[in-house]
């Protein structure tokens, strides 16, 4: 294959990537568990051990395991969980708390497709007046994808003095 030819190919493929999300239940949570990112990426995002302890004390979290779309439709996923990704909805504003993709399947569209899926589900709640989320200063990556998708500085008092985190919001 040509390289224009296996570029525009790459780049097909990623804008087709669609995801299905599914609750951590018993039987998947252990795989969720084992999801890992690069080790340069260790400091930008919280193990999916620490999410589920936070989700197991509280309510408003809602973390989903990350799986291509052709998981949906079986009782038991046909395909690996891919990443993990957790929301609440608190005080008028869905926040996405994490986005993390496992590293074996980075860069395939998959973090891009669950952003946004979670927004999708995100706005169907009456409740949601601001779509928010944030990402670790240094975290170029997060930063271009979500200005990409819409989002951008959330100018909310206590986010922008926040000495580590970028708070971006998704434009009406
Ligand atoms: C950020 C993250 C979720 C992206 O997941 P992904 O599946 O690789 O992302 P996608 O394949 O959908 O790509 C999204 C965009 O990021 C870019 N990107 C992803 N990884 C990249 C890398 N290592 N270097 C440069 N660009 C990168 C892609 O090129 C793409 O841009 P484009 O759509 O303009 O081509 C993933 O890198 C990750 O889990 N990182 C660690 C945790 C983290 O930073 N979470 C987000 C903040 S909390």
């Amino acid at each position: 294959m040509s390289y224009a030819a296996k570029t525009s190919s790459i780049v097909r493929n990623k804008l087709v990537t669609k995801v299905h999300l599914r609750r951590i239940t018993r039987d998947n949570f252990r795989e969720c568990l084992e999801l890992q990112v690069d080790d340069s990426q260790k400091g930008l995002v919280a193990t999916t051990a620490q999410s589920l302890a936070e989700a197991y004390v509280d309510s408003n979290l809602v973390p989903l395991a990350v799986y291509d779309a052709a998981a949906c439709g079986y009782d038991q996923p046909n395909v690996p969980m891919v990443g993990f990704t957790m929301y609440e909805i608190v005080a008028g504003v869905g926040f996405i708390v994490r986005l993390m993709i496992d590293c074996k399947y980075q860069r395939k569209g998959y973090g891009r497709a669950t952003m946004v899926e979670v927004i999708r589900r995100i706005k169907l709640c009456p409740d949601v007046e601001i779509i928010a989320t944030s990402y670790r200063k240094k975290n170029e990556i997060a930063a271009k994808l979500y200005q990409s998708l819409g989002f951008a500085l959330w100018d909310i008092e206590w986010a922008k003095s926040h000495p580590t985190e970028i708070y971006v919001k998704l434009r009406e």
